[in-house]
């Protein structure tokens, strides 16, 4: 599968080596740093290219925006319309000095917001990007859970099997307005920051 990835830092250029170890094909784009694309690029061969957010906007059926909380408008203004897409969110409210208070809706709620038409699911945001890296295709017992949730049911068969791909097993809390336990600061009850398996 093509997959456009807005934001190739730790989280997604981190899902970009997990993609292109199973075969997809990943364009990484939206760096401040001329060179931080190219690297990543090559360290990752012949299935990664480096592009404009716009380009990883229509790359393929799959964008990846993982961005910090702050750059979200600026990325999503940089890419253009993401109607139509499954677009991978995995960003956490973080801002300066603590986390943004979003009032009743959840973060994943107020970014499908931000991005009319997109087919939104919220995944790959509750374990830090080391944690992914080091857990990534674990076999048995010990094969991680990434949690998922979205409104739009086919977008997150889509992004369950991206999952699956990486090394994980998909677990689906349901639509965007069940987000809430995905997403931070850690807490009691909630599954963000915690690991999980099947059993
Ligand atoms: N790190 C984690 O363990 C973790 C875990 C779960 C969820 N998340 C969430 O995933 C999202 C991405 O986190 P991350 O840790 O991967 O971030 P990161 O390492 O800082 O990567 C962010 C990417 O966005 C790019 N970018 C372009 N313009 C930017 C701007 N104006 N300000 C900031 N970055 C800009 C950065 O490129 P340049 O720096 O090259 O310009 C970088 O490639 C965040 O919402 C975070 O809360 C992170």
């Amino acid at each position: 599968m093509k997959i456009g990835i807005i934001g190739a830092g730790r989280i997604g250029g981190n899902a970009a080596r997990m993609f292109t170890r199973v075969g997809h094909e990943v364009l990484v784009s939206f760096s401040r740093d001329p060179y931080t694309l190219p690297t990543l690029a090559a360290e990752l061969g012949d299935r990664a290219q480096v592009g404009t957010a716009a380009e990883a906007a229509t790359f393929g059926p799959v964008v990846m925006i993982s961005v910090p909380w702050p750059a979200v408008d600026i990325a999503l203004s940089a890419a253009g319309s993401l109607a139509g897409k499954i677009v991978i969110d995995t960003t956490n409210q973080f801002i300066l000095g603590g986390h943004d208070d979003l009032g009743t809706h959840t973060a994943a709620q107020l970014n499908q917001a931000r991005m009319p038409g997109a087919r939104l699911v919220k995944a790959f945001n509750t374990l830090t990007a080391g944690f992914q890296a080091e857990t990534a295709g674990r076999a048995g017992a010990d094969r991680v859970v990434i949690f998922l949730c979205g409104d739009d049911a086919e977008a997150k068969a889509a992004v369950a099997g991206l999952i699956d791909d990486a090394g994980f097993i998909p677990v689906d809390l349901g639509g965007l307005a069940d987000a809430a336990a995905m997403e931070a600061p850690r807490r009691p009850g909630a599954v963000y920051g915690e690991e999980y398996h099947e059993t």
